[in-house]
C-alpha cells in the first residue's frame, strides 16, 4: 500500500450506514468546493442498499449538491436495466429516482450489450470523455465505493482473473466463466485498479461477520494481489478508506468500534 488505509470499525448497522452517509455527504461536498462537481462510482451487491436509502431521505438529500453529482458504476452484471440482478436497478430505485439525479448525469454501463468487450470499451470512453481534464490523461473520480466479498473479490475483479493484473484499461469484461466467478454467475463489465487508483477517493463498506476472514486477510496478510484483488486497490494519490461494521471487523487484531462521527 502506497499509504495506509484508514480502518474505521462501527459496532452497530445503524451507525455504520449513518457514517457511510457522512462519507458521502462529505465527499459530494469536498469535490463540489474543489473541482466543480462530484464523480461518484457505485459499487453493487446488497451492501449498499440502506446507503442509499439514507442518502435519499429528505434530510440528508438536501445535504448533496446532487446537480453537480457524475453517477458511474465500479461494475455491473450484464443483464438488462430491469433486471433485479442489475447493479444500475438498485441505485435507480433506492437512490436516484427519489433524488431526481439528471438523467444526463447518470453514466450507466450497457450490462445488456450482446458484447460485453464493447461495452466495456465504450464505458471507458465515456469515463474519459466526462472526466478526464486533458485528453488523454486519466479520469479522476472523486470516490468509489467497493463493496468485499466473501472471497475477497472487489468490484468485479475476482482472485487470479487477469482484470486484477490490468495495468492499461481503465474498464474490462469478466466472463462468466471465470474460474473464480461468484453469484451472480454471469458475464460482468468492472473497472480495473488503473481506473479505481486514479480516483481521490475509495471506500469500502463491508458488513457481516461472513466477510470478516477476506477482511482481516485483506488489511492483515501479505499483500497478494491475485488472492485477494482489494489489495490492488493503492491509489497513487488518493485514499483508502475500510468502514466496517463490528462483526467484519472481528478477525482483525486490535480494532475497536470507533465511537460514532457527530453529524456534521
Ligand atoms: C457486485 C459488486 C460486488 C459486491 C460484493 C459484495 O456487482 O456484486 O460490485 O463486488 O460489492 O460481492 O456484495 P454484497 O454487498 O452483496 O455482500
Amino acid at each position: 500500500m502506497t499509504r495506509a488505509p484508514e480502518i474505521v470499525v462501527c459496532a452497530g448497522r445503524d451507525s455504520f450506514y449513518e457514517r457511510a452517509a457522512q462519507r458521502f455527504v462529505q465527499a459530494a461536498r469536498t469535490a463540489t468546493a474543489a473541482r466543480g462537481r462530484f464523480a461518484v462510482a457505485l459499487s453493487g451487491g446488497s451492501t449498499p442498499r440502506p446507503l442509499f436509502e439514507r442518502l435519499a431521505e429528505p434530510e440528508l438529500r438536501e445535504s448533496v449538491p446532487w446537480e453537480t453529482v457524475h453517477v458511474f458504476w465500479a461494475d455491473e452484471r450484464c443483464v438488462p436495466p430491469d433486471d433485479d440482478r442489475s447493479n444500475y436497478r438498485l441505485a435507480r430505485e433506492t437512490l436516484l429516482d427519489p433524488v431526481g439525479i439528471d438523467p444526463r448525469r447518470i453514466h450507466r454501463i450497457a450490462g445488456e450489450a450482446p458484447d460485453p468487450e464493447q461495452a466495456a470499451a465504450r464505458y471507458e470512453r465515456e469515463l474519459r470523455e466526462t472526466l478526464s481534464v486533458i485528453p488523454g490523461s486519466l479520469p479522476h473520480l472523486d470516490m468509489v465505493l467497493l463493496g468485499l466479498g466473501d472471497d475477497g473479490h472487489t468490484a468485479s475483479l475476482f482472485p487470479g482473473a487477469g482484470a486484477v493484473r490490468e495495468t492499461d484499461r481503465l474498464v474490462v469484461a469478466v466472463r462468466a466463466s471465470e474460474p473464480s466467478m461468484q453469484p451472480p454467475v454471469v458475464e460482468r463489465i468492472t473497472l480495473t485498479p488503473p481506473a479505481i487508483n486514479a480516483a481521490w477517493d475509495a471506500l469500502f463498506l463491508v458488513t457481516g461477520e461472513a466477510k470478516a476472514p477476506a477482511v482481516a486477510a485483506t488489511l492483515e496478510g501479505p499483500r497478494a494481489p491475485s488472492k485477494w484483488p482489494a489489495h490492488a486497490v493503492d491509489p497513487v494519490e488518493g485514499s483508502v478508506t475500510w468502514l466496517l461494521d463490528g462483526p467484519a471487523a472481528s478477525e482483525l487484531v486490535g480494532f475497536e468500534e470507533t465511537a460514532p462521527e457527530t453529524a456534521s
